[in-house]
């Protein structure tokens, strides 16, 4: 599991949430058992968090396997919001789909399939908030893409920053590289104000100031 918190007090952590409802403790069980990289509940939370507290409505999601992280976000938006999931997998849009109506979601999520950079570039309008989780080596290009389409004051939130640790050393490895040029673009960048959260593998939030 990526992780950089210590075990122990990623457990602590852990141990304060409130039990999730049946629906999406299946899909961490499910994401345990199949090994799929899901966000989890501590970052699903905090995902939440931040969507209720930019006010956010319309969201568009990078990267979204079975729609966990989808449904922490369109749990946020409330009644009339909008979610865009996005996956290049045809089977786990549909996994999603069922997830997202056991969820009580499913109205207010579009599930598109196809390359996610593609998808943002062909859906139109800004976005209130883009949470960005595809394969790492794009990450770079995700922030000079996604930044134009969020609107003033909204966010930008990736996930995996920190890369289990990795991103501390110099590497050969080209996600570790991307994941690093992404964390130095987006301190660096006057468009946008930057925290990293170390919380599970580390989530950068960046809200965009003009
Ligand atoms: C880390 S998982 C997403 C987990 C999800 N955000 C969650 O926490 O529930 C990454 C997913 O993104 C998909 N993916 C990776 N790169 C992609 C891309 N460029 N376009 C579309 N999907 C992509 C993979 O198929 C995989 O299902």
């Amino acid at each position: 599991m990526h992780q950089v918190l210590p075990g122990p007090l990623h457990d602590y952590l852990a141990a304060l949430l409130p039990e999730r409802d049946a629906t999406l403790a299946e899909m961490e069980a499910v994401a345990k058992e199949h090994s799929i990289p899901i966000i989890g509940p501590l970052v699903g939370r905090l995902l939440h968090q931040l969507a209720r507290m930019s006010g956010a409505t319309r969201v568009f999601e990078m990267g979204s396997a079975i729609g966990y992280s989808t449904i922490w976000l369109a749990r946020a938006v409330g009644d009339g919001g909008k979610v865009y999931y996005t996956d290049g997998s045809a089977s786990n849009a549909e996994k999603a789909r069922d997830y997202l109506r056991r969820a009580g979601v499913a109205d207010r999520v579009e599930v598109l399939v196809g390359d996610a950079l593609d998808l943002l570039a062909r859906t139109e309008g800004t976005f209130d908030l883009i949470f960005n989780d595809v394969d790492k080596h794009d990450y770079p290009k995700v922030f000079s893409l996604a930044l134009p389409r969020i609107r003033r004051g909204g966010l930008l939130v990736t996930d995996n920053v920190l890369w289990s640790g990795q991103v501390v050393s110099p590497s050969t490895d080209a996600w570790t590289q991307a994941i690093q040029e992404y964390n130095r673009l987006s301190y660096a960048s006057s468009e946008v104000w930057t925290t990293i959260i170390p919380l599970r593998d580390g989530v950068a939030v960046s809200v965009k100031l003009h």
